[in-house]
């Protein structure tokens, strides 16, 4: 089955290298396949089950544009990603990714359903995943005690089992580009699940992804993909990182005050671990579940993922073997703001130039907000457009 529809896929490639009609025979003709497949969604079900993209079926909107709740007629609950946010990409390259990501599956990634086109839209369908995404538990005190520790611990080993299946077990390459608390969604049994894998191939040419966090809002980052472009599997790495620095801290690096005499959460994390203290970044709620060796462990992969130099950063396979293990001896994290001077050197011309020292550069400085011009962000765009792959297949390397 599998090899008869690889060569009706080799059937179609060949039909649309040529002309405008042939290609939309193709396209329709790719579009039956789906359907068969069960993956392409007429867009008449999806309005039905959404009850028409009414805003009470709306559960939040992020950069690529509104979801929504919907129950389809088998009972199967679902998540519906419009996709305001428009990329070059023709109905073809879309349906084609969309199919390949459908193919994803793992216990902590969101399950793609299918997807839809209609006219101009796109659309995604995701199985629902109940119990919301982390950061509506994460930051929220009220709610924030519903994660113990070992809920915590499980969560972050999910997200790096998660993690390492995209990077290296799907078939495909799959940076996810986007790893934060908002795109991991939890199950009624707290099982972690990566949302919003992919997009780095859906939207291969958007540099928006970059230009709007450009400004520091985002704070997960990586300084060589932040500054200079480069997209690598470890720049989902870095931003596991920091992930994992706000599950044990509870504090958001994105908004993280100056009131503890450092400049992000990094920093924090590890300036105390220099002085041997790293457990006092620890959120007070977990006083009562927290392991102490677990936590210092965990605290010690933070800081190794958000390493400047993305080599020094560990593989998300290797953090997986880490966390399997009892915690023991670990390598010495680099200081967090300090990269090598292969990047101080290519950096130099950028929109954050001012930020570049002798010894390194300074990330969390690029991080903070309104210091970037429209014409910064032009030339950090074009810079990211010029060289490097930004949909995920080629890793740079890293
Ligand atoms: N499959 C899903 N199941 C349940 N809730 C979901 C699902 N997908 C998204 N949501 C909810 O919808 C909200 C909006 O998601 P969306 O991905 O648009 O925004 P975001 O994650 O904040 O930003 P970004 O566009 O950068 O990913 C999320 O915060 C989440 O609570
Ligand atoms: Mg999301």
């Amino acid at each position: 089955m599998a090899t008869k529809f690889k060569s009706l896929l080799q059937k179609l490639k060949t039909t649309f290298r040529s002309g405008s009609s042939r290609d939309t025979q193709g396209a329709e003709y790719l579009e039956q396949i789906a359907a068969k497949e069960q993956k392409l969604i007429p867009f008449q079900t999806l309005a039905q089950a959404t009850n028409n993209f009414h805003p009470n079926h709306k559960l939040g909107e992020g950069g690529f544009g509104p979801v929504y709740k919907g129950k389809l007629k088998d009972g199967r609950v679902i998540a519906v990603k419009k996709l305001s946010h428009h990329s070059k990409q023709g109905r073809r390259e879309f349906m084609s990714e969309a199919k390949l990501l459908g193919g994803v599956q793992h216990r902590n990634v969101v399950a793609l359903l299918g997807y839809c086109v209609h006219g101009s839209e796109k659309l995604l369908v995701y199985e629902y995943v109940s119990n919301e995404s982390l950061d509506k538990l994460l930051f929220k005190s009220s709610r924030r005690g519903e994660l113990d520790w070992k809920r915590r611990y499980d969560i972050i080993a999910g997200i790096a089992r998660g993690l390492q299946y995209l990077h290296v077990d799907s078939h495909n390459l799959i940076i996810h580009r986007d790893i934060k608390a908002s795109n991991i969604l939890l199950d009624d049994n707290w099982v972690p699940k990566i949302a919003d894998f992919g997009m780095a191939r859906l939207f291969p040419d958007d540099q928006t992804y970059v230009n709007t966090r450009v400004a520091g809002t985002n704070g997960y980052m990586a300084p060589e993909y932040l500054m200079q472009g480069r997209l690598s599997a470890k720049v989902d790495v870095f931003s596991f990182g920091v992930l994992v620095l706000e599950l044990i801290s509870g504090q958001r690096n994105s908004s993280f005050g100056t009131y503890f005499q450092a400049e992000n959460l990094i920093d924090w994390a590890y300036k105390l671990y220099k002085k041997g203290r790293s457990l006092e970044i620890m959120d007070p709620t977990l006083a009562s579940s927290a392991v102490p060796d677990q936590v210092a462990m965990c605290i010690q992969i933070g800081l190794l993922c958000t390493q400047g130099d993305p080599k020094l950063r560990p593989t998300m396979p290797r953090v997986v073997l880490l966390l399997s293990k009892r915690p023991g001896t670990l390598e010495e994290p680099t200081r967090p703001r300090i990269l090598g001077p292969r990047h101080t050197k290519s950096h130099t011309k950028t929109a954050f130039s001012s930020d570049v020292g002798t010894s390194g550069v300074s990330y969390s400085s690029a991080l903070t907000t309104n210091t970037v011009s429209a014409t910064e962000i032009d030339s950090r765009a074009s810079s990211v457009s010029r060289g490097h792959d930004t949909r995920g297949k080629r890793p740079v390397e890293g």
